[in-house]
């Protein structure tokens, strides 16, 4: 049950588009956004979609991101985006620029719809673009490239705050983590070790992954949809850069396995697609979000949760 407490002061409730609403992010996030007053209608290309939407007492709107009209039409029906889908099954079967090019298409529908309303729209990006920075200190929401695969989505959506549209982006770590997360980094890296009987990590292990818990990122996006000034870059970062050796030994005592070090040459035999991930050093602050929004991250941190267990009793 809502109490006064929950709603934020001075804010109006909001019906609310999400795309990815039935996802990891989603499930965390369309209960935060009912539970502080808002309505949700979220997109949804499959029955198994829209009754998990449902069931956690949205509204449903049927399609996918390939049909612009109706992403049209249910961005304008709104008061405000959150726009979490991507074509991660695309990506991973290695057609990228095809999943960026969906992404591009579907926030330009989105964005023709909320051109000049002053609604909010909360698109989304990864802290992990900062690791190809050469950046060698820790990464602000001030650092971004110029362009690239899904930075070229992210500058799309900050430059809609010149087409009077209040827009945001969530950077969300490698790791975002807790019981919701089934197919994620994590789950991935537990099923790797799984399979190959021992945890990994490249070299000396003393690159750094942030991580954040669900409940905390959807937060987040809350608090970015009701009041993130136009433009903002907002990182949804709790731990700002964990060791990648940590993670592995956290891995390695969860599932009672050997942990050791591989080479970036080995990486992909030991952890298959996240190979080109596992040596990144992605240090990230999130000090500009926290002050700006006052959002201040309350839930398990990501060793802290590795050590709860759940991890490795639901993950194949
Ligand atoms: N979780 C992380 O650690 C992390 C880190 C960095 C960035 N991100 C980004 O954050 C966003 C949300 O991530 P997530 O973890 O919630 O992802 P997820 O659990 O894989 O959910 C993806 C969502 O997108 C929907 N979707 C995929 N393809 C679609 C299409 N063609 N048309 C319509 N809907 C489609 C899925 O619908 P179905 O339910 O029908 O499959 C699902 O609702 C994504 O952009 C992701 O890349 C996540």
């Amino acid at each position: 049950m809502m109490s006064l407490n929950d709603i934020t002061e001075g804010n109006s409730f909001m019906r609310v588009f999400i795309t990815g609403a039935s996802g990891h992010v989603g499930s965390a996030l369309v209960p935060e956004l009912l539970h502080h007053g808002h309505s949700v209608v979220g997109l949804a290309r499959s029955d198994a979609a829209a009754e998990r939407i449902t069931g956690w007492g949205g509204e449903v709107v049927r399609g996918d991101l390939d049909d612009l009209d109706g992403l049209y039409a249910a961005a304008r029906a709104a008061d405000g985006v959150v726009h979490l889908a991507f074509r991660h099954d695309a990506m991973q079967a290695g057609d990228r620029s095809g999943a960026a090019e969906t992404d591009l298409a579907a926030l330009r529908a989105i964005a023709d719809a909320l051109a000049g309303s002053d609604k909010p729209l909360v698109g989304t990006s990864g802290t992990g673009l900062l690791a190809h920075t050469s950046l060698d200190r820790t990464g602000t929401e001030e650092d971004f490239l110029p362009s690239g695969y899904r930075i070229d989505a992210e500058n799309f959506v900050i430059g809609l705050a010149d087409k009077g549209i209040r827009s945001s982006v969530v950077r969300l770590p490698p790791i975002t983590h807790s019981t919701l997360d089934h197919q994620g980094f994590a789950p991935s890296l537990i099923t790797f070790a799984r399979q190959h009987g021992v945890s990994t990590y490249v070299g000396d292990g003393s690159n750094r992954w942030p991580s954040v818990h669900t409940l905390d990122a959807a937060r987040l996006y809350r608090l970015a949809l009701e009041s993130a000034p136009a433009g903002t870059r907002l990182h949804a970062v709790g731990d700002e850069g964990i060791e990648f050796r940590r993670i592995a030994e956290a891995i390695g005592a969860g599932l009672e396995l050997p942990v050791r070090s591989v080479d970036a040459e080995q990486a992909a035999e030991y952890v298959g697609f996240l190979a080109s991930f596992v040596a990144l050093d992605n240090p990230t602050s999130a000090t500009r979000t926290r002050e700006l929004l006052d959002w201040q991250p309350t839930h398990l941190g990501l060793l802290a949760d590795l050590a709860d267990g759940h991890y490795f009793r639901t993950a194949n």
